[in-house]
């Protein structure tokens, strides 16, 4: 029996994040989340951060401390996206005070005290919002990079365009010059970007298979899922709408839903058109050295089966 892995999930709550962080919850076995750090994206850090301690105190998960970070990329104003995920950032259940404490270390320092007191080559970082407390904490203290077994981050776009431009996703668009840091720093980096999430679509059917598990985590996935989709559907034309940041949880879970490429990819933060960019180059091109490993497919079933499986579990 293998220990469970130590790891930072960094997220902007949001809707799929919330998705991400109850699939993380259900594996303990595998899971040993040393913490939550949140950051400005979907919607300003004030919220990000309440929104992961809402999702906490519904999961039932005292045991998990949340983190404050950065409220704005390193370097330009914050955009979010209130347009998909509603003022709240959680729109779609209800909303109140948690009780669930907020630690008092910023995220920050808490990410480069954790690494700094771990051996080489132990924690995965696991962000699914924009980079810019994962691309700080690199920036203030390089030193910790030995101690990085993985990053598996959600973010990105090639094939399947962006989200925000046509050119950019969000999670990137936001912080280019962060993520220019993360995906320049070295270390192993699995992507899990819109070309790949936009393969793992909600539809009526699954999330009525979701909702059919009847637990009160479940009916909060589903109310989240239910309003969250509305925007995708309307915008791609689609039976329900893509579950982005729970494919890093999945992938850890269950890496062979996956298919993997290893790629270069340079982000884009000169552009006035292509600002956030992820310049994948799938086809070696460029002659630059492959940086992460891209995944370009999954089985969509596969993972729904796993979601389902995991859900009944909390
Ligand atoms: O582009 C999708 C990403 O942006 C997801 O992480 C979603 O939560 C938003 O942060
Ligand atoms: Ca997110």
């Amino acid at each position: 029996m293998n220990k469970p892995l130590p790891v930072i999930i960094d997220c902007d709550p949001g809707q799929d994040d919330a998705v991400a962080l109850a699939l993380a919850f259900s594996a303990p076995e595998i899971f040993e989340i040393l913490g939550v750090t949140t950051v400005a994206g979907n919607v300003p850090l004030n919220l990000t951060q309440r929104n992961a301690r809402l999702v906490c105190e519904i999961c039932n998960r005292s045991d998990v401390e949340i983190y404050a970070g950065c409220d704005k990329p390193m370097k330009r104003e914050l955009v979010t996206a209130e347009y998909v995920h509603g003022q709240s950032g959680l729109d779609g259940i209800d909303i109140y005070e948690p009780e669930h404490p907020l630690e008092k270390t910023h995220a920050i320092d808490f990410i480069i005290e954790t690494l700094m007191a771990a051996d080489d080559n132990s924690i995965t970082l696991i962000p699914t919002g924009p980079l810019t407390n994962i691309g700080t904490a690199i920036a203030k203290e390089p030193t910790i990079l030995p101690k990085i077994k993985e990053i598996i981050l959600m973010g990105g776009a090639a094939k399947e365009g962006g989200n925000v431009t046509p050119s950019a996703e969000f999670n990137i668009y936001v912080d280019p010059e962060a993520a220019d840091i993360v995906f320049k720093c070295g270390r192993p980096i699995v992507v899990m970007s819109l070309d790949v999430t936009h393969q793992v679509l909600t539809s009526r059917k699954r999330l009525d298979r979701i909702r059919a598990i009847g637990t009160k985590t479940a009916k909060m996935m589903t109310d989240l899922i239910a309003f969250y989709e509305r925007y995708d559907e309307e915008k791609y034309h689609t039976d329900g709408g893509p579950l982005h940041d729970p494919c890093t949880i999945a992938y850890v879970l269950k890496p062979g839903l996956f298919k993997l490429k290893d790629i270069n990819v340079t982000i884009e933060t000169q552009g006035e058109l292509t600002r956030g960019e992820t310049v994948a180059d799938f086809w070696n091109v460029t002659g630059r050295k492959p940086n992460v490993q891209w995944a370009y497919e999954v089985d969509d079933d596969g993972f729904f089966d796993l979601l389902n499986k995991q859900l009944k579990k909390i």
